[in-house]
């Protein structure tokens, strides 16, 4: 879920809140709601993405239109509000599931993104105080609990702590309360950050909520809690004692998180790999070529590393751990919900969190565990400041800028770069000179992909299939997996990626004419002769083959269509590869005609286990 507060933008609220919300989208668009409180409060929650809460205000106030859930006056002159997207975990997408979540009174808004683990015995507690419920939340507790501490006489701050240091749990909540003229909010496991700009506070899950207005930002730690006004903030702990808190700097603008003419935020990401990558490699290799450097990180030596990771990040962990395994550091990576019950003894392990956001609820738990048990962390992640880099004994950023569809892209470009980085960093060998000229070339490489294409005509011939195999093997074998994952994710079409070895032991039963079959098969070595091999048994069977292939080897013969990648390293190929694998879902998913950048069900940064 994306959730955000502010305070001091006057008529604007609103406004600023539905801005905040429309860049947190990513996070969730299960529903949506808003609430503005001065005297009194205003809620408007809509099941359906935030076209459907947007269309159902008017441009004017918060009260035009009969929703039963309106409730108050309306706009003031200078009111603070809550907004929140939603990505559902107890109780389906409606209205009423929808937050803001409101107390029996109307007095009392609360947003909330995160799982509370006890709520349950919370509402079981408040029911029989005889607390009505409306929704089938686990938040909803929350602002009843709020209540029945102002019910005591507490202050509304003293209130909010207090009814928050009940919860047991994952949350980042903000809080209004009708006549008080603060947003109140609290995080434990789940992402906040707070906004300070010369006449407004903001309080959101992520910074780009709020990027337009300003570039200062305070991170919460867990335990946190933070009040703001149209006059300031503050960041207290749960007995209100004031907490200093350092500002930091967000380096990239706002512009980065628009379209910039594209149809879609996914295009406009894949089309910005060459800059991504390029930033990636700045400062970190020498000029002359021959070593790299990565000053941000202390001294690293580890006996074996272990990675976690979920999704796309899962993918490129695959990647790392070959990667490392080939100078002779044992590696494997493991799918971070998987970790816990499956991880071995750790003895000088380096346990690496491979994580876009940095907020990964499953990744965050697999590296707390790993820590728990001795291991040194390193988060590999995109966000500075997110809570994988901060909570990690070391972090390395992989500088792709702002993502914001949800199928990752430039992101897991520079994911296997920076884990190429790394690797060649730690083994400092003369022989990899080669490699980091094949780095070097790699923005330039995916240029001249993106430049000239065929993956919107292998699209148009292939978009009603009935299903979609991806193969490859070494280093091709995540970008299998990866194609696979992506095309199921965009196009909702069924997609599966594999091992090409694997094929022949099981999913070469479902291979028929009408199922392409992806097969990465780059250079002209052992390993290619082999994957030809298994292009062959596929070929026998009628289905339409698509090699995706730097042409080295004669895979061609056997193939319908090339997707055509430029000569590179084996570590390269794969990158540039998965560039086509991209192009070729996104083409497909639109010629589908689907929601690229908000694919159901799905949210970019899941921070619930
Ligand atoms: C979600 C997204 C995936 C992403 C995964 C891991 O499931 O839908 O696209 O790969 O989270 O995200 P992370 O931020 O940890 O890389």
């Amino acid at each position: 879920c994306g959730i955000i507060g502010c305070a001091g933008r006057g008529g604007e609220t609103l406004d600023t809140l539905m801005h905040g919300l429309s860049k947190l989208e990513y996070r969730g668009y299960d529903s949506a709601g808003v609430a503005l409180s001065n005297e009194e409060l205003s809620v408007r929650r809509k099941a359906g993405t935030l076209d459907a809460l947007r269309s159902s205000l008017s441009s004017q106030t918060l009260l035009d239109g009969d929703d039963s859930t309106v409730e108050g006056d309306g706009l003031h002159d200078n009111p603070v509000g809550i907004g929140h997207t939603r990505w559902s975990t107890h109780g389906p997408p409606t209205d009423d599931n929808a937050h803001p979540h409101r107390d029996c009174t109307g007095r009392v808004a609360v947003i909330h993104n995160g799982i509370i683990e006890n709520y349950q015995e919370l509402r079981d507690e408040l029911a029989a105080e005889g607390h009505e419920f409306h929704s089938d939340t686990d938040t909803e507790v929350v602002p009843h609990l709020i209540e029945t501490a102002l019910d005591t006489g507490m202050a509304p701050e003293e209130a909010v702590r207090s009814a928050v240091s009940r919860l047991e749990g994952a949350y980042a909540i903000c809080a209004v309360i009708a006549g008080v003229d603060r947003v109140f909010a609290a995080r434990n496991d789940s992402p906040l950050v707070l906004g300070i700009s010369e006449e407004a506070y903001f309080l959101a899950s992520d910074v780009p909520a709020f990027r337009e207005f300003t570039d200062q930002v305070v991170y919460l730690d867990d335990g946190e809690f933070a009040v703001i006004n149209k006059n300031g903030w503050r960041v207290t702990d749960v007995d209100g004692t004031v907490v200093e808190k350092s500002i930091n700097t967000i380096e990239w603008d706002p512009e980065e998180t628009g379209k910039s003419g594209y149809d879609h935020y996914m295009l406009k990401e894949i089309h910005e790999q060459p800059r991504a990558l390029r930033q990636c490699l700045q400062g970190r290799v020498d000029e002359l070529g021959g070593e790299v450097l990565l000053d941000e990180l202390g001294a690293l030596d580890p006996d074996t590393v272990q990675f976690v990771a979920c999704g796309t990040s899962y993918h490129a962990a695959l990647y790392g751990a070959q990667l490392f395994r080939s100078i002779g550091i044992p590696a494997q990576a493991f799918i971070a919900s998987e970790y816990a019950t499956s991880v071995p003894p750790i003895e000088n392990d380096l346990v690496i969190g491979v994580t876009q956001s940095g907020e990964t609820a499953d990744t965050l738990s697999a590296l707390r565990e790993a820590r728990h048990r001795g291991a040194k962390t390193l988060a590999v992640t995109n966000v500075v400041g997110s809570t994988a880099a901060r909570e990690c004994d070391e972090a390395l950023y992989i500088r792709a800028g702002p993502e914001i569809g949800v199928a990752a892209t430039k992101t897991f470009a520079s994911q296997l770069i920076t884990l190429s980085l790394l690797t060649l960093h730690l083994n400092g060998s003369e022989d990899d000179r080669d490699v980091i000229a094949g780095l070097r070339d790699l923005p330039s490489n995916v240029q001249a992909i993106l430049d000239d294409t065929n993956a919107r005509e292998i699209a148009e011939e292939y978009h009603d299939s009935d299903a979609y195999f991806f193969i490859g093997r070494g280093l091709h074998h995540p970008v299998a997996l990866e194609g696979a994952l992506k095309f199921k994710e965009i196009s909702y079409e069924h997609a599966e990626g594999f091992p090409a070895g694997e094929l022949k032991h099981g999913p070469l039963a479902l291979v028929t004419e009408n199922t392409p079959v992806f097969a990465v098969v780059t250079g002209d070595g052992e390993q290619a002769r082999k994957t030809i091999g298994n292009v062959k048994e596929v070929e026998a069977r009628d289905a339409p083959v698509i090699a995706v292939t730097d042409g080295a080897s004669d895979v061609e013969r056997y193939a319908d269509h090339v997707l055509e990648i430029p000569e590179s390293t084996p570590r390269t190929a794969a990158l540039l590869a998965n560039v086509q694998l991209q192009l070729v879902s996104y083409h497909a998913a639109a010629l589908l005609d689907r929601p690229i950048d908000k694919p159901r069900n799905l949210a970019k940064s899941v921070t619930v286990e």
